[in-house]
Protein backbone atom coordinates (compact mmCIF):
# COMPACT_ATOMS: atom_id res chain seq x y z
CA UNK A 1 0.00 0.00 0.00
CA UNK A 2 1.41 3.39 -0.96
CA UNK A 3 -0.51 6.76 0.33
CA UNK A 4 0.35 10.31 -0.39
CA UNK A 5 -1.25 11.45 2.74
CA UNK A 6 1.02 9.36 5.19
CA UNK A 7 3.55 10.25 7.70
CA UNK A 8 5.62 8.44 10.08
CA UNK A 9 6.96 9.85 13.14
CA UNK A 10 9.86 7.30 15.00
CA UNK A 11 10.83 8.11 18.44
CA UNK A 12 14.55 7.24 19.35
CA UNK A 13 15.62 9.92 21.89
CA UNK A 14 14.78 8.13 25.14
CA UNK A 15 18.14 7.16 27.40
CA UNK A 16 18.36 3.64 27.28
CA UNK A 17 19.68 3.41 30.68
CA UNK A 18 18.91 -0.33 30.84
CA UNK A 19 21.20 -1.15 28.11
CA UNK A 20 23.86 0.31 29.67
CA UNK A 21 25.99 1.14 27.01
CA UNK A 22 28.29 3.87 24.92
CA UNK A 23 25.78 3.05 21.83
CA UNK A 24 22.43 4.72 21.67
CA UNK A 25 19.82 2.07 22.05
CA UNK A 26 18.15 2.29 18.69
CA UNK A 27 22.04 1.31 16.81
CA UNK A 28 22.31 -1.87 18.73
CA UNK A 29 21.98 -4.69 15.83
CA UNK A 30 19.31 -7.26 15.01
CA UNK A 31 20.66 -9.56 12.47
CA UNK A 32 23.55 -7.22 11.86
CA UNK A 33 21.14 -4.24 11.25
CA UNK A 34 20.54 -1.54 13.41
CA UNK A 35 17.19 -1.65 15.38
CA UNK A 36 15.98 1.36 14.06
CA UNK A 37 16.96 0.16 10.56
CA UNK A 38 14.29 -2.40 11.07
CA UNK A 39 11.52 0.16 11.78
CA UNK A 40 12.43 2.12 8.21
CA UNK A 41 12.84 -1.08 6.49
CA UNK A 42 9.47 -2.71 7.50
CA UNK A 43 7.93 1.42 6.67
CA UNK A 44 9.69 1.59 3.49
CA UNK A 45 6.88 -0.21 1.23
CA UNK A 46 3.90 2.23 2.72
CA UNK A 47 6.30 4.80 1.18
CA UNK A 48 5.64 7.64 3.91
CA UNK A 49 5.47 11.21 2.29
CA UNK A 50 7.68 12.33 5.32
CA UNK A 51 9.73 10.15 8.03
CA UNK A 52 10.79 12.02 11.54
CA UNK A 53 13.25 11.02 13.69
CA UNK A 54 12.87 12.28 17.18
CA UNK A 55 16.25 12.01 18.35
CA UNK A 56 17.83 13.49 21.79
CA UNK A 57 20.29 16.29 21.74
CA UNK A 58 23.79 14.72 20.68
CA UNK A 59 22.66 11.98 18.74
CA UNK A 60 24.52 12.35 15.66
CA UNK A 61 25.01 8.68 15.14
CA UNK A 62 21.58 7.82 14.55
CA UNK A 63 21.14 10.94 12.54
CA UNK A 64 23.15 9.49 9.88
CA UNK A 65 22.17 6.09 10.48
CA UNK A 66 18.69 6.78 9.62
CA UNK A 67 19.23 8.86 6.50
CA UNK A 68 17.29 10.55 4.19
CA UNK A 69 14.62 10.39 7.19
CA UNK A 70 14.75 13.82 8.71
CA UNK A 71 15.50 13.84 12.74
CA UNK A 72 14.08 16.49 15.19
CA UNK A 73 15.87 16.75 17.79
CA UNK A 74 13.79 16.52 21.35
CA UNK A 75 15.50 19.10 23.82
CA UNK A 76 15.07 17.39 26.82
CA UNK A 77 13.34 13.98 27.31
CA UNK A 78 10.02 14.63 28.83
CA UNK A 79 7.93 11.73 27.85
CA UNK A 80 6.30 9.72 24.89
CA UNK A 81 4.15 12.61 24.32
CA UNK A 82 6.65 15.50 24.31
CA UNK A 83 8.54 13.69 21.75
CA UNK A 84 6.01 13.44 19.08
CA UNK A 85 5.59 16.81 19.57
CA UNK A 86 9.26 17.75 19.04
CA UNK A 87 8.34 16.07 15.32
CA UNK A 88 5.24 18.93 14.90
CA UNK A 89 7.73 21.25 12.90
CA UNK A 90 9.01 18.55 10.88
CA UNK A 91 5.41 17.63 10.00
CA UNK A 92 4.40 21.00 9.38
CA UNK A 93 1.53 21.86 6.81
CA UNK A 94 1.01 17.60 6.13
CA UNK A 95 -2.84 16.49 6.27
CA UNK A 96 -3.30 12.81 6.57
CA UNK A 97 -2.58 9.88 8.70
CA UNK A 98 0.44 9.41 11.00
CA UNK A 99 2.13 6.44 12.45
CA UNK A 100 3.90 6.48 15.74
CA UNK A 101 6.56 4.09 16.15
CA UNK A 102 9.53 2.95 18.29
CA UNK A 103 13.02 3.03 17.74
CA UNK A 104 13.13 0.10 20.10
CA UNK A 105 9.87 -1.78 18.65
CA UNK A 106 11.92 -3.18 15.28
CA UNK A 107 10.46 -6.12 15.01
CA UNK A 108 6.72 -5.03 13.50
CA UNK A 109 6.23 -5.71 10.24
CA UNK A 110 5.40 -4.22 6.88
CA UNK A 111 1.78 -6.23 7.05
CA UNK A 112 0.80 -5.06 10.46
CA UNK A 113 1.70 -1.44 9.82
CA UNK A 114 -0.38 -1.55 6.75
CA UNK A 115 -3.74 -3.30 8.91
CA UNK A 116 -2.66 -0.24 11.34
CA UNK A 117 -3.50 2.60 8.38
CA UNK A 118 -6.23 0.39 7.15
CA UNK A 119 -7.63 0.15 10.28
CA UNK A 120 -7.69 4.09 11.05
CA UNK A 121 -8.89 4.78 7.75
CA UNK A 122 -11.55 2.00 8.42
CA UNK A 123 -15.62 3.22 9.07
CA UNK A 124 -16.68 4.84 11.22
CA UNK A 125 -12.92 6.54 11.35
CA UNK A 126 -11.11 6.31 14.25
CA UNK A 127 -9.08 9.51 15.30
CA UNK A 128 -6.74 6.73 16.96
CA UNK A 129 -5.76 2.85 16.78
CA UNK A 130 -3.71 1.97 18.70
CA UNK A 131 -1.44 -1.27 17.97
CA UNK A 132 -2.48 -4.08 21.34
CA UNK A 133 -0.52 -7.68 22.35
CA UNK A 134 -1.78 -10.01 24.29
CA UNK A 135 0.53 -10.79 27.07
CA UNK A 136 0.19 -13.51 29.97
CA UNK A 137 2.78 -11.38 31.80
CA UNK A 138 1.96 -7.75 30.99
CA UNK A 139 4.70 -6.34 33.31
CA UNK A 140 5.74 -2.81 32.67
CA UNK A 141 3.61 -2.50 29.48
CA UNK A 142 0.68 0.12 29.20
CA UNK A 143 -2.99 -1.44 30.12
CA UNK A 144 -5.33 -0.74 27.16
CA UNK A 145 -8.80 -0.42 28.79
CA UNK A 146 -11.27 -1.33 26.49
CA UNK A 147 -15.03 0.73 26.72
CA UNK A 148 -18.42 -1.20 26.84
CA UNK A 149 -19.06 -1.35 23.34
CA UNK A 150 -15.45 -2.60 22.24
CA UNK A 151 -13.45 0.83 21.54
CA UNK A 152 -10.45 1.85 23.40
CA UNK A 153 -11.57 4.07 26.28
CA UNK A 154 -7.80 4.84 27.81
CA UNK A 155 -4.28 3.48 28.14
CA UNK A 156 -2.71 3.31 31.71
CA UNK A 157 0.64 3.12 32.37
CA UNK A 158 1.76 0.16 34.82
CA UNK A 159 3.09 2.36 37.64
CA UNK A 160 -0.77 4.07 37.95
CA UNK A 161 -3.25 1.05 37.18
CA UNK A 162 -5.38 -0.10 39.91
CA UNK A 163 -5.32 -3.48 41.10
CA UNK A 164 -8.44 -4.35 38.32
CA UNK A 165 -6.41 -2.63 35.33
CA UNK A 166 -3.26 -4.41 36.59
CA UNK A 167 -4.95 -7.68 35.77
CA UNK A 168 -5.46 -6.54 31.49
CA UNK A 169 -3.90 -8.53 29.57
CA UNK A 170 -3.91 -6.72 26.15
CA UNK A 171 -1.63 -4.18 26.28
CA UNK A 172 0.07 -0.68 24.77
CA UNK A 173 2.71 -1.72 22.15
CA UNK A 174 3.28 1.74 21.83
CA UNK A 175 2.57 1.85 18.15
CA UNK A 176 0.03 3.93 17.02
CA UNK A 177 -1.92 5.75 13.74
CA UNK A 178 -3.75 9.23 14.25
CA UNK A 179 -4.91 11.80 12.05
CA UNK A 180 -2.67 14.40 12.05
CA UNK A 181 -5.48 16.47 12.16
CA UNK A 182 -5.74 15.55 15.90
CA UNK A 183 -2.48 14.03 16.91
CA UNK A 184 -0.88 17.37 17.87
CA UNK A 185 -3.43 19.57 19.20
CA UNK A 186 -4.43 16.39 21.35
CA UNK A 187 -1.14 16.26 22.81
CA UNK A 188 -1.12 20.07 23.46
CA UNK A 189 -3.63 19.48 26.04
CA UNK A 190 -1.71 16.34 27.96
CA UNK A 191 -0.56 17.21 31.69
CA UNK A 192 2.46 15.32 33.52
CA UNK A 193 0.61 14.50 36.54
CA UNK A 194 1.56 10.79 36.87
CA UNK A 195 3.42 8.22 38.64
CA UNK A 196 6.87 9.30 36.33
CA UNK A 197 6.00 13.19 36.11
CA UNK A 198 6.31 12.93 32.39
CA UNK A 199 4.30 13.55 29.47
CA UNK A 200 2.56 10.36 28.62
CA UNK A 201 1.31 9.90 24.62
CA UNK A 202 -0.80 6.98 25.99
CA UNK A 203 -2.57 9.95 27.76
CA UNK A 204 -4.04 10.82 23.79
CA UNK A 205 -6.77 7.97 24.24
CA UNK A 206 -8.58 9.67 27.04
CA UNK A 207 -7.95 13.16 25.66
CA UNK A 208 -9.37 11.73 21.83
CA UNK A 209 -12.14 10.76 24.09
CA UNK A 210 -12.93 13.82 26.22
CA UNK A 211 -13.49 15.31 22.55
CA UNK A 212 -16.03 12.89 21.42
CA UNK A 213 -12.96 11.36 19.06
CA UNK A 214 -13.27 7.45 18.08
CA UNK A 215 -9.99 5.32 19.80
CA UNK A 216 -9.80 1.69 18.66
CA UNK A 217 -7.34 -0.86 19.15
CA UNK A 218 -6.02 -3.43 16.59
CA UNK A 219 -4.45 -6.70 17.81
CA UNK A 220 -1.24 -7.88 16.64
CA UNK A 221 1.26 -10.89 17.47
CA UNK A 222 3.11 -9.82 20.72
CA UNK A 223 6.46 -11.14 18.88
CA UNK A 224 6.27 -8.15 16.43
CA UNK A 225 5.18 -5.85 19.20
CA UNK A 226 7.84 -6.14 22.07
CA UNK A 227 10.13 -3.22 23.15
CA UNK A 228 13.78 -3.73 23.51
CA UNK A 229 14.54 -2.24 26.87
CA UNK A 230 17.78 -4.52 28.28
CA UNK A 231 20.43 -6.56 26.51
CA UNK A 232 18.32 -9.42 27.43
CA UNK A 233 14.80 -8.20 25.34
CA UNK A 234 18.21 -7.20 22.88
CA UNK A 235 19.22 -11.14 23.07
CA UNK A 236 15.03 -12.29 22.67
CA UNK A 237 14.20 -9.92 19.60
CA UNK A 238 17.76 -11.66 17.85
CA UNK A 239 16.37 -15.09 18.12
CA UNK A 240 12.87 -13.78 17.07
CA UNK A 241 14.63 -12.10 14.05
CA UNK A 242 16.56 -15.26 13.31
CA UNK A 243 13.52 -17.21 13.68
CA UNK A 244 12.06 -15.01 11.04
CA UNK A 245 14.64 -14.99 8.68
CA UNK A 246 14.87 -18.48 8.50
CA UNK A 247 11.17 -18.69 8.23
CA UNK A 248 11.50 -16.77 5.12
CA UNK A 249 14.96 -18.63 3.98
CA UNK A 250 12.64 -21.84 3.79
CA UNK A 251 9.76 -20.67 1.80
CA UNK A 252 11.87 -19.20 -0.85
CA UNK A 253 13.18 -22.64 -1.61
CA UNK A 254 16.40 -22.70 0.88
CA UNK A 255 16.90 -26.17 2.63
CA UNK A 256 18.08 -25.36 6.13
CA UNK A 257 19.13 -28.93 7.69
CA UNK A 258 19.49 -27.54 11.71
CA UNK A 259 17.52 -24.12 11.01
CA UNK A 260 18.52 -23.26 14.47
CA UNK A 261 21.85 -23.52 14.39
CA UNK A 262 21.68 -20.98 11.11
CA UNK A 263 22.60 -17.55 11.51
CA UNK A 264 21.46 -14.62 9.22
CA UNK A 265 22.04 -10.90 8.11
CA UNK A 266 18.88 -8.93 7.45
CA UNK A 267 20.47 -8.61 4.03
CA UNK A 268 21.37 -12.12 3.31
CA UNK A 269 20.13 -13.37 -0.06
CA UNK A 270 20.03 -17.08 -1.22
CA UNK A 271 18.60 -18.64 -4.23
CA UNK A 272 16.42 -21.46 -4.27
CA UNK A 273 17.59 -25.29 -4.41
CA UNK A 274 20.46 -23.97 -1.97
CA UNK A 275 21.08 -26.13 0.90
CA UNK A 276 22.69 -24.60 4.02
CA UNK A 277 24.50 -27.36 6.67
CA UNK A 278 24.56 -26.68 10.24
CA UNK A 279 25.93 -24.02 11.97
CA UNK A 280 26.50 -21.28 9.25
CA UNK A 281 26.74 -17.71 10.11
CA UNK A 282 26.11 -15.08 7.50
CA UNK A 283 27.52 -11.54 8.02
CA UNK A 284 25.88 -8.13 5.89
CA UNK A 285 26.29 -8.30 2.34
CA UNK A 286 25.83 -11.79 1.30
CA UNK A 287 24.44 -12.47 -1.81
CA UNK A 288 24.02 -16.94 -3.21
CA UNK A 289 23.07 -18.07 -6.01
CA UNK A 290 20.58 -21.05 -6.70
CA UNK A 291 21.56 -24.70 -6.02
CA UNK A 292 24.54 -23.83 -3.62
CA UNK A 293 25.78 -25.95 -1.18
CA UNK A 294 27.23 -24.97 2.11
CA UNK A 295 27.86 -27.69 4.79
CA UNK A 296 28.22 -27.01 8.16
CA UNK A 297 30.48 -25.00 9.72
CA UNK A 298 31.59 -21.64 7.58
CA UNK A 299 31.38 -18.01 8.32
CA UNK A 300 30.25 -16.02 5.35
CA UNK A 301 30.34 -12.13 5.11
CA UNK A 302 30.56 -9.34 2.16
CA UNK A 303 30.75 -12.43 -0.17
CA UNK A 304 28.82 -12.96 -3.72
CA UNK A 305 28.73 -16.85 -4.69
CA UNK A 306 27.11 -18.11 -7.92
CA UNK A 307 25.11 -20.67 -8.81
CA UNK A 308 25.95 -24.72 -7.75
CA UNK A 309 28.82 -23.58 -6.25
CA UNK A 310 30.16 -25.59 -3.19
CA UNK A 311 31.39 -23.64 0.22
CA UNK A 312 32.72 -25.49 3.07
CA UNK A 313 32.58 -27.35 5.95
CA UNK A 314 34.79 -25.27 7.45
CA UNK A 315 35.53 -22.94 4.71
CA UNK A 316 35.46 -18.67 5.76
CA UNK A 317 34.18 -16.11 2.96
CA UNK A 318 35.17 -12.22 3.89
CA UNK A 319 34.27 -9.30 2.40
CA UNK A 320 35.36 -8.78 -1.53
CA UNK A 321 35.33 -12.26 -2.68
CA UNK A 322 33.51 -12.69 -5.41
CA UNK A 323 32.69 -16.87 -6.88
CA UNK A 324 31.64 -17.46 -10.21
CA UNK A 325 29.43 -20.57 -10.77
CA UNK A 326 31.21 -23.96 -9.80
CA UNK A 327 33.06 -22.68 -7.78
CA UNK A 328 34.25 -25.16 -5.02
CA UNK A 329 35.66 -23.79 -1.47
CA UNK A 330 37.18 -26.82 1.11
CA UNK A 331 37.65 -26.76 4.54
CA UNK A 332 40.15 -24.42 6.50
CA UNK A 333 39.96 -21.98 3.39
CA UNK A 334 39.86 -18.50 3.26
CA UNK A 335 38.95 -15.86 0.65
CA UNK A 336 39.16 -12.27 0.93
CA UNK A 337 38.62 -9.73 -2.04
CA UNK A 338 39.26 -11.99 -4.50
CA UNK A 339 37.38 -12.83 -7.80
CA UNK A 340 37.28 -16.73 -8.46
CA UNK A 341 35.83 -17.32 -11.72
CA UNK A 342 34.07 -20.17 -13.13
CA UNK A 343 35.05 -23.77 -11.60
CA UNK A 344 38.17 -22.70 -9.47
CA UNK A 345 38.92 -25.49 -7.11
CA UNK A 346 40.43 -24.43 -3.63
CA UNK A 347 39.36 -27.27 -1.93
CA UNK A 348 42.03 -27.23 1.79
CA UNK A 349 43.58 -25.55 3.70
CA UNK A 350 44.78 -22.16 1.92
CA UNK A 351 44.57 -18.58 1.90
CA UNK A 352 43.37 -16.31 -1.19
CA UNK A 353 43.51 -12.89 -0.89
CA UNK A 354 43.33 -9.62 -2.95
CA UNK A 355 43.61 -12.04 -6.03
CA UNK A 356 42.22 -13.21 -9.11
CA UNK A 357 41.91 -16.69 -10.00
CA UNK A 358 40.62 -17.61 -13.62
CA UNK A 359 38.31 -20.51 -14.43
CA UNK A 360 39.16 -24.46 -13.87
CA UNK A 361 42.26 -23.32 -11.85
CA UNK A 362 43.58 -25.65 -9.21
CA UNK A 363 44.64 -24.14 -5.83
CA UNK A 364 46.65 -26.95 -4.27
CA UNK A 365 46.42 -27.35 -0.09
CA UNK A 366 48.12 -25.02 1.68
CA UNK A 367 48.50 -22.26 -0.86
CA UNK A 368 48.97 -19.14 0.56
CA UNK A 369 48.55 -15.73 -1.93
CA UNK A 370 51.01 -13.64 0.80
CA UNK A 371 49.56 -10.26 0.20
CA UNK A 372 50.90 -8.24 2.84
CA UNK A 373 54.36 -6.78 3.10
CA UNK A 374 53.48 -5.25 7.40
CA UNK A 375 53.09 -1.97 5.17
CA UNK A 376 50.87 -2.73 1.99
CA UNK A 377 48.46 -5.37 0.26
CA UNK A 378 49.74 -6.53 -2.80
CA UNK A 379 47.59 -8.53 -5.71
CA UNK A 380 48.42 -11.97 -7.04
CA UNK A 381 46.58 -12.51 -10.59
CA UNK A 382 46.03 -16.42 -11.13
CA UNK A 383 44.86 -17.18 -15.27
CA UNK A 384 42.60 -20.00 -16.18
CA UNK A 385 43.69 -23.67 -16.11
CA UNK A 386 46.46 -23.27 -13.59
CA UNK A 387 47.64 -26.02 -11.64
CA UNK A 388 48.67 -24.69 -8.27
CA UNK A 389 50.57 -27.57 -6.42
CA UNK A 390 50.34 -28.16 -2.60
CA UNK A 391 52.13 -25.89 -0.26
CA UNK A 392 52.82 -22.92 -2.24
CA UNK A 393 53.72 -19.49 -0.91
CA UNK A 394 53.22 -16.70 -3.84
CA UNK A 395 54.34 -13.37 -2.88
CA UNK A 396 52.39 -10.27 -4.08
CA UNK A 397 52.99 -8.78 -6.64
CA UNK A 398 53.00 -11.59 -8.62
CA UNK A 399 51.13 -12.80 -11.84
CA UNK A 400 50.67 -16.67 -13.20
CA UNK A 401 50.02 -16.95 -16.66
CA UNK A 402 46.98 -19.84 -17.98
CA UNK A 403 47.92 -22.91 -17.74
CA UNK A 404 50.96 -23.05 -15.94
CA UNK A 405 52.14 -25.33 -13.13
CA UNK A 406 53.91 -24.09 -9.93
CA UNK A 407 55.43 -27.15 -8.29
CA UNK A 408 54.61 -28.11 -4.77
CA UNK A 409 56.21 -26.46 -1.99
CA UNK A 410 57.25 -23.76 -4.55
CA UNK A 411 57.80 -19.63 -3.02
CA UNK A 412 57.04 -18.19 -6.55
CA UNK A 413 58.43 -14.50 -6.19
CA UNK A 414 59.05 -13.39 -10.18
CA UNK A 415 55.79 -13.60 -12.76
CA UNK A 416 55.53 -17.15 -14.28
CA UNK A 417 54.61 -17.30 -17.68
CA UNK A 418 51.51 -18.86 -19.37
CA UNK A 419 51.82 -23.01 -19.65
CA UNK A 420 55.46 -22.46 -17.60
CA UNK A 421 56.48 -24.75 -15.40
CA UNK A 422 57.84 -22.82 -11.78
CA UNK A 423 59.70 -24.44 -9.26
CA UNK A 424 60.81 -22.27 -6.35
CA UNK A 425 62.05 -24.73 -3.63
CA UNK A 426 65.80 -26.40 -2.43
CA UNK A 427 67.00 -28.91 -4.82
CA UNK A 428 66.69 -32.67 -3.31
CA UNK A 429 69.59 -34.42 -2.68
CA UNK A 430 69.42 -38.38 -2.28
CA UNK A 431 72.27 -40.34 -0.42
CA UNK A 432 72.57 -44.22 -0.96
CA UNK A 433 72.89 -45.92 2.00
CA UNK A 434 73.57 -42.75 3.92
CA UNK A 435 70.53 -43.25 6.85
CA UNK A 436 72.24 -46.46 7.59
CA UNK A 437 75.07 -44.71 7.81
CA UNK A 438 73.86 -41.98 10.23
CA UNK A 439 72.31 -44.79 12.57
CA UNK A 440 75.15 -46.76 12.93
CA UNK A 441 77.56 -43.23 13.79
CA UNK A 442 74.61 -42.02 16.08
CA UNK A 443 74.59 -45.43 17.79
CA UNK A 444 78.39 -45.78 18.46
CA UNK A 445 78.46 -41.92 19.55
CA UNK A 446 75.48 -42.76 21.77
CA UNK A 447 77.65 -46.19 23.40
CA UNK A 448 80.31 -44.25 24.11
CA UNK A 449 78.38 -41.36 26.40
CA UNK A 450 76.70 -44.01 28.43
CA UNK A 451 77.99 -44.58 32.06
CA UNK A 452 79.84 -48.23 32.25
CA UNK A 453 77.23 -49.60 35.38
CA UNK A 454 74.68 -49.38 32.60
CA UNK A 455 76.38 -51.13 29.31
C1 LIG B 1 5.98 3.05 26.51
C2 LIG B 1 4.49 3.30 26.74
C3 LIG B 1 3.86 2.03 27.29
C4 LIG B 1 4.08 0.89 26.34
C5 LIG B 1 5.57 0.73 26.04
C6 LIG B 1 5.76 -0.26 24.92
C7 LIG B 1 4.22 5.63 27.28
C8 LIG B 1 4.00 6.63 28.38
N1 LIG B 1 4.32 4.37 27.68
O1 LIG B 1 6.59 2.81 27.76
O2 LIG B 1 2.48 2.21 27.49
O3 LIG B 1 3.55 -0.31 26.87
O4 LIG B 1 6.15 1.97 25.61
O5 LIG B 1 7.11 -0.51 24.64
O6 LIG B 1 4.26 6.01 26.15
N2 LIG B 1 11.19 8.31 23.97
C9 LIG B 1 11.55 9.54 23.47
N3 LIG B 1 11.52 10.61 24.31
C10 LIG B 1 11.12 10.52 25.60
C11 LIG B 1 10.76 9.25 26.09
C12 LIG B 1 10.80 8.16 25.25
O7 LIG B 1 11.90 9.68 22.31
O8 LIG B 1 11.11 11.56 26.28
C13 LIG B 1 11.21 7.15 23.05
C14 LIG B 1 12.19 6.07 23.45
O9 LIG B 1 13.44 6.26 22.80
C15 LIG B 1 11.51 4.82 22.94
C16 LIG B 1 10.04 5.15 23.03
O10 LIG B 1 9.94 6.55 23.07
O11 LIG B 1 11.81 4.56 21.59
C17 LIG B 1 9.39 4.53 24.26
O12 LIG B 1 9.98 5.06 25.41
P1 LIG B 1 10.22 4.18 26.71
O13 LIG B 1 10.82 5.03 27.75
O14 LIG B 1 10.90 2.91 26.34
O15 LIG B 1 8.71 3.90 27.12
P2 LIG B 1 8.19 2.70 27.99
O16 LIG B 1 8.43 3.01 29.42
O17 LIG B 1 8.72 1.43 27.45
MG1 LIG C 1 10.37 0.96 25.99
Amino acid sequence: MSSPSLAAIILAAGKGTRMRSNLPKVLHPIAQRPMIGHVLTALEPLAPERIAVVVAPGMEEVAAAVRPATTAVQSEALGTAHAVLAARHALAGFAGDVLVLYGDVPLVTTATLEALVAERRRAPEAAVVVLGMRLAEPGAYGRLVAAPDGTLAKIVEAADCTPAERAITLCNSGLMAADARHLFALLEGIGRENAKGEYYLTDIVAAARRHDLLCRVLEAPAEELKGVNSRADLAEAEAAMQRRLRRAAMAAGVSLLAPETVFFSADTRIGSDSTIGPFVVFGLGVTIGEGVQIPAFCHIAGATIGDRAIIGPFARLRPGAELAPEVHIGNFVEVKNARLARGVKANHLAYLGDSTVGSNTNVGAGTITCNYDGIEKFRTEIGENVFIGTNSSLVAPVSIGAGAFIAAGSVITEDVPADAMAIGRGRQVVKPGGAALWRARRGNAALAKEPRGKR
